[in-house]
């Protein structure tokens, strides 16, 4: 099997998170009883979540010219990811995400997106040999739109496999779309993207189904994840397993999914291998730190069997 490349363009965060006995309300302060300060952005988790998978992974994004940035940049080197395409903007803080984690694993984030926000066309076409050089390019939200949009074109231009994590939710035009072979979701992100409510889950597929993009994964926590491709829905279980942090678990889901696509594996077989990846993620603390490696799938696929729940 080949080892796939990945090139993800995106964000990198500096996560301060916190764990709390619950959600703090509008005006109140509470105590909370962990902190850390941790790895994270969606662009960065999801290149690591690949790297550890054993893909040759690239990332394009921005730092800040601060501490987090030189650190940020450091940590990816060690897991074996080219940094080349990350550029370090002057006098602008690194992109951070205050998270706030309850005792059932749910979160809340506040992303402040800083240098992220500075990534332009410009950087994408600077780094046109690492787009030349990848089998699957993987994008989400927390960039400009427009730099979205066009690294989209230019990857299909080149003929490779596109795969867009619309997340955060933003609005882009839909008829950029059509340069997406893998469309990501979850529940939210359908809903705001179709209009309709997830309780009306027959017609938000149709909704769905009826995008410009190829294909779409439509992820749903605990309740697994709903593939639409070719006029079918295929719907996978999550596994039971007890979630510490959701923090990173789409990420986790995108990455191992590019890694094993660009690896040559069907779409279907990724996407049964990414729900075990994102099981793995929601049992430990963090966004990156949670993030498995091949031999902890093995040791999963031992305890819970090689095919889904
Ligand atoms: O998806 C989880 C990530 O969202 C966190 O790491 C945080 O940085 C935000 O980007």
């Amino acid at each position: 099997m080949k080892n796939g490349s990945v090139l993800v363009i995106g964000s990198l965060n500096m996560d301060l998170v916190a764990q709390v006995g619950s959600m703090p309300r509008r005006g109140e302060t509470i105590l909370g009883h962990s902190f850390a300060a941790m790895m994270g952005g969606k662009g960065s988790n999801q290149a690591v979540a690949a790297a550890r998978l054993g893909s040759q992974v690239a990332l394009i994004g921005c730092l800040g010219s601060d501490e987090f940035g030189e650190s940020m940049q450091a940590v990816l080197r060690q897991e074996r990811i080219e940094t080349g395409g990350i550029s370090q903007v002057e006098n602008v803080p690194s992109g951070a995400a205050l998270v706030c984690v309850d005792p059932d694993g749910d979160n809340s984030i506040v992303v402040v997106p800083g240098a992220n926000s500075h990534l332009t066309a410009r950087d994408i076409d600077r780094h046109a040999d690492l787009f030349q050089a990848c089998d699957v390019v993987v994008l989400q939200m927390e960039i400009p739109v427009e730099t979205v949009v066009y690294s989209m074109a230019e990857a299909k231009r080149l003929g490779k496999t596109v795969i867009l994590n619309l997340a955060p939710s933003r609005r882009m035009p839909v008829e950029a779309l059509r340069h997406v072979d893998y469309l990501v979701v979850n529940e939210v992100e359908a809903e705001e993207l179709t209009g309709v409510s997830i309780n009306q889950f027959d017609r938000l597929v149709e909704g769905l189904a009826g995008l410009p993009c190829r294909h779409v994964i439509l992820t749903l926590g605990a309740e697994g994840v709903a593939y639409l491709a070719d006029g079918r829905v295929l719907r996978l279980p999550a596994y039971r397993v007890q979630a510490v942090d959701t923090t990173g678990a789409g990420d986790s889901f995108v990455g191992a999914f590019a890694s094993r696509l660009a690896r040559g594996d069907e779409a279907e077989e990724a996407v049964a291998y990414a729900v075990k990846v994102a099981a793995i993620t929601v049992t430990r603390l963090g966004a990156q730190a949670a993030l498995p490696t091949e031999e902890e799938i093995r040791q999963f696929e031992q305890v819970w069997g090689v095919e889904q729940p």
